[in-house]
């Protein structure tokens, strides 16, 4: 299949071809301000089997809905909790997930067999454009394929789904780099099944008391069982192990540094993730043959940057030729939860404390 390339700054053309696709049944990738989605009809269970076919996604794992506008989700939930309600109020559009019981117009192939359906209504101008386009809720995982990192620029797209979709939308570089925040408000007591943007004291402040999936910070196991059935995979994982390193800033340089002497004497090479303070801990191993790869995720003051550098990073290093990966744990700040789900997962929840 031909993959058509366009760009969001080429105006209402893109939105009206990218909303005929979507009509007729196709597949069309675009930027919303967490992360691009891959993007089919909600309402056409062919549509949905094609994109677990393009991403090669196991189809138990249920897609998101994206709406441009609430009366869009009045036919596709049978019911909104005054807490939802709330939420919706301050949160949307933006980057917060929401899990209603569903209505027998959303077919089993979008839930995956859930008799609940996620929800969103994205911020993102070109997302919501062209959904408002093609006149249907939109149902979008992120677009890459099943186990690799999400992509935050096009080029992260065309790597995974050149030839496998219908269009891809270049919108440049997304805003927040990270999925949105997942809320199961179905119950009576929100819970939390995915950290993202919108954070726990954000939508505390909101609701009162909010639960969290365990699935979240623990490793999925017999007896962890994820609410989120896509959490149970895998996801976000680079080609070479990844490790990551937790403890005083000292004491993980160090012992980052033995790491990466060991894999030297082996004439292997290793890649580091590390901050714009912790980076001159590194550079005297430039000189070295077999020197590491070093790359700065963001300030430590900075956990909005580290969030949004995580994906492209860890993609950055498929590219290189590196044995192993050593991250120093940059879970910090305000995205902390966000940033640790991910950077564990990516990891296999493989962290050595020091
Ligand atoms: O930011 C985002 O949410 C991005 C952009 C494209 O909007 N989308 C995204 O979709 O991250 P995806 O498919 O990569 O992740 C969807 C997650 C999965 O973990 C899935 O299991 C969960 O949402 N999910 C979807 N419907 C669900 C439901 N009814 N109950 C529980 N979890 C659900
Ligand atoms: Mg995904």
């Amino acid at each position: 299949m031909d993959t058509l390339l366009m760009k969001e700054e080429q105006g209402d053309i893109v939105y009206e071809k990218a909303g005929s696709i979507l009509r007729k049944g196709g597949l069309v990738a675009f930027p919303t301000e967490t992360v691009y989605g891959l993007g089919g009809n909600a309402l056409d269970h062919t549509a949905a089997e094609k994109i677990y076919a393009a991403k090669g996604r196991p189809s138990d794992n249920p897609l998101i809905v994206h709406i441009c506008n609430e009366e869009m989700m009045e036919p596709l939930v049978s019911v909104i909790h005054p807490k939802a309600r709330k939420l919706m109020d301050v949160f949307w559009p933006g980057p917060l997930t929401l899990i209603f019981p569903k209505t027998d117009k959303v077919p089993y192939e979008t839930t995956g067999g859930l008799d609940t359906v996620a929800i969103r209504f994205p911020s993102h101008e070109c997302a919501r454009k062209i959904i408002a386009s093609a006149n249907v809720p939109i149902a979008a995982p992120s677009a890459n394929v099943s186990g690799r990192p999400s992509p935050t620029i096009a080029q992260h797209v065309i790597e995974d789904m050149n030839g496998r979709i219908d269009m891809i939308v270049d919108g440049g570089n997304v805003g927040i780099g990270v999925e949105s925040t997942i809320v199961d408000v179905s119950g009576e007591t929100p819970m939390i099944l995915r950290p993202g943007f919108v954070t726990k004291q954000m939508i505390e402040q909101i609701v009162g008391e909010v639960l969290v999936d365990a699935a979240v910070t623990k490793k999925v196991s017999e007896t962890v069982h994820p609410k989120a059935p896509g959490m149970k995979y895998r996801h976000y994982a680079p080609k070479a192990p990844l490790t990551i390193v937790s403890g005083k800033e000292k004491a993980v340089a160090n012992k980052i540094l033995d790491m990466v002497k060991e894999k030297q004497e082996e004439k292997q090479k290793v890649g580091i993730i590390c901050t714009t303070e912790t980076k001159l801990f590194y550079l005297k191993e430039q000189k070295q043959a077999y020197a590491p790869i070093i790359k700065v995720i963001g300030s430590k003051q900075d956990s909005k940057a580290i969030a949004h550098n995580l994906y492209s990073i860890l993609r950055e290093f498929d590219n290189e030729n590196v044995s192993m990966i050593l991250s120093e744990d940059v879970s910090i700040g305000l995205l902390k939860e966000a940033i640790e789900n991910r950077l564990m997962k990516a990891a296999g929840h493989n962290i050595i404390h020091v």
